[in-house]
């Protein structure tokens, strides 16, 4: 992890955090744990409990008991009661700033009236962006929160380079099937459903792309992706994708459809992207699994659909989820954003901030120098010129 680590060394000559107290919710894996040193290194106080029981790696944290720089509580599959008690003691242990991914350590506080300290927060998912813009909207946000995962270097290495890849991984994973010749039907051309596409193209697939924004449709043809509505791709795809955000993409109509022995797999954050419901009630028994992570489902006619990972986010459940390199950017602009607010010591106001570009372009210059790869800079004429047109 290069680009946080070029954060760190920073952060250890010149400790800008000193003694802010911070509280994190983040998958406890190998990652957050470098993530965490950094922050220690900038001279913070850091506590962390799990953003979700099943992705804790406790040797991960039995590392960071054994250090005792950081303070963990989480242990792998622990019960709700158990993590939901972890979340309420770190949102009432009075943090200044808090980092999220899902929002639930922030919602927390607010539920328990403990934001009275607390300078901002740092938050990594959409759909904890969209609970806090409720919040905001409702006017029952108390403070400043930094959307991480909307900076452009998130976009880029996050949803288009890392889910785009991490994908297929599942999908190759789960199925081994060859790419190269079959028909790969992406639904949604966002940034995530973009890398799945070009990936799946990259492949030797061909790859049909389904979107319900004409902007995104249009840039989906320009891309060179064949674009048609889903019940016309219905009958075309050997692999469905969804990676939409939206439910019921794929339903019973679409099942109708298919080919037999077509695969189904969702990257969307949630499982109801695949009208789940709908494929059972579409199959004349119950599914039976041929392949670990493959289910198969039988139609009345015979045809076989094969849902993979129960329709969960496949990358994840399939396949390792981002590779190191993807969190290595992401941890170093969240360590960004935390340093953001500290110097902006409570003076952003309640809400949800845009990161500034300034932050992304840092990330950006860290990796390309990891790379080794150097660029140009404009001499004082072109700045004076694109500045001023003179
Ligand atoms: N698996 C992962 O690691 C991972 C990573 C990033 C994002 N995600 C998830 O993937 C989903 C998409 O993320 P994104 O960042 O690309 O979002 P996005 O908003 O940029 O793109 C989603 C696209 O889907 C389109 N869409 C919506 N409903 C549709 C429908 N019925 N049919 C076809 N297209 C439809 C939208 O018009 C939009 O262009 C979200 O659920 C997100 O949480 C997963």
């Amino acid at each position: 992890m290069p680009v946080l680590g070029a954060v760190g060394e920073r952060f250890a000559a010149a400790p800008g955090l000193a003694g802010l107290r911070i509280a994190a919710c983040l998958h406890l894996t190998a990652e957050t744990a470098v993530f965490a040193r950094v922050l220690r290194a900038g001279g913070a106080r850091v506590a962390l409990c799990a953003a979700n029981p099943l992705s804790t790696q406790d040797e991960v944290v039995a590392a960071l008991l054994a250090e005792g720089e950081v303070e963990v509580s989480a242990a792998r599959g622990e019960p709700r009661a158990a993590y939901a008690a972890h979340l309420a003691r770190l949102a009432s242990s009075a943090p200044q700033v808090m980092i999220d991914d899902g929002a639930e350590l922030i919602v927390c506080a607010h539920e328990q009236g403990a934001t009275a300290g607390l300078i901002g927060a740092v938050e990594n998912t959409s759909p904890g962006l969209v609970r806090l813009r409720a919040m905001a909207a409702d006017g029952a946000l108390r403070c400043a929160i930094l959307a991480v995962n909307e900076a452009l270097t998130e976009r880029i290495f996050n949803d288009r380079y890392g889910t785009g890849q991490s994908t297929l991984d599942g999908v190759l994973r789960a199925t081994n099937i060859l790419l190269a010749g079959r028909t790969v039907v992406v639904l949604g051309y966002g940034f995530a459903g973009r890398g799945v596409a070009r990936r799946a193209q990259g492949a030797g697939a061909v790859v049909v792309v389904c979107e319900v924004d004409p902007l995104r449709a249009l840039e989906a043809r320009m891309d060179g992706f064949a674009v048609m509505p889903a019940l016309a791709a219905a009958a075309l795809g050997d692999v469905f994708i969804t990676v939409s955000g939206a439910p019921s993409v794929l339903r019973g109509e679409h099942f109708e459809l298919m080919r037999d022995r077509a695969v189904l797999a969702n990257a969307g954050h949630f499982d109801v992207e695949i009208d789940l419901p709908a494929l059972a009630a579409a199959a004349v028994d119950p599914p039976r699994e041929v392949l670990p992570l493959v289910d198969e489902y039988v139609l009345a006619d015979g045809r076989r659909l094969h849902l993979l990972a129960k329709g969960r986010v496949v990358n994840l459940a399939a396949a390792a989820g981002h590779p190191a390199e993807v969190m290595d950017t992401s941890f170093a602009l969240q360590a960004l954003a935390v340093e953001h607010l500290a110097r902006a010591g409570g003076s952003l106001e309640a809400g949800v901030h845009p990161l500034a570009v300034e932050l992304d372009r840092e990330v950006a210059r860290l990796k390309l120098a990891s790379l080794g790869i150097e660029i140009d800079e404009l001499d004082e004429r072109q700045q004076r010129y694109v500045r001023s047109f003179r």
